[in-house]
């Protein structure tokens, strides 16, 4: 049985491509890939989608007298899955903290990546090229890249999957990004997603 998935997405979409290409090469078959939500109207993510003929929505954050309107973007977020009938959610690059309402109505059927073996490097402030730089300042020799449960806890839920990158002599944060994608992200994150939309 293929389950519906909904891939949320703020930027690139490397990951997002990872899986448009791993479900069409046959490699997901419980997974039916039925929307693409973007936090930003200008995502690259959002080309990737089209291009693969996925549905796309784009979901902007709203504010409130100069703050985020979290409960706000948390409704809407809710609404949009429902609308499409998603049982299982992946943050592939999402940038916006999940809501309780969201987090709640598919307790453990959010996943997300993480470019780092965690907990190393996650929580606040740990995203995306800065955990690569926090990960050189910090002199590592091994780094890598997780997959995880969303819950409650920033970057704190159950690791489905992890796989390790060696840091070479020289890496900069954009190298050691790019080998942490290529040789880990977009291989475990497909991998965790087939084995929990088939374990459902
Ligand atoms: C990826 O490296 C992903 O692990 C990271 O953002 C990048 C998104 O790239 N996510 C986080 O840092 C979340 N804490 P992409 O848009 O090309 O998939």
């Amino acid at each position: 049985m293929r389950r519906r998935v909904a891939v949320l997405v703020s930027g690139g979409g490397s990951n997002l491509q990872a899986i448009i290409d791993a479900e069409r090469g046959g490699a997901l078959p419980h997974v039916e890939l039925a929307v693409v939500v973007s936090s930003s109207k200008g995502a690259f993510a959002l080309r990737r989608a089209e291009e693969a003929g996925v549905k796309t929505c784009v979901l902007e954050r709203g504010y409130v007298d100069g703050r985020f309107d979290g409960v706000g973007y948390d409704e809407g977020l809710c609404a949009i899955l429902r609308e499409n009938g998603i049982e299982v959610v992946v943050l592939a690059g999402f940038l916006v903290v999940l809501g309780a309402g969201v987090l709640d109505a598919w307790k453990n059927r959010i996943i997300n990546v993480h470019p780092s073996l965690l907990p190393s490097f996650g929580g606040a402030g740990c995203y995306g090229l800065n955990v690569h730089k926090r990960a050189l300042e910090r002199g590592v020799k091994v780094s890598g890249a997780t997959v995880h449960i969303v819950d409650g806890a920033l970057d704190g839920g159950r690791i489905l999957e992890q796989r390790a990158v060696a840091v070479r002599p020289g890496d900069v944060p954009e190298t050691l990004q790019r080998r942490v994608m290529e040789e880990a992200e977009w291989i475990i994150l497909p991998q965790a997603l087939e084995v929990l939309c088939e374990t459902l």
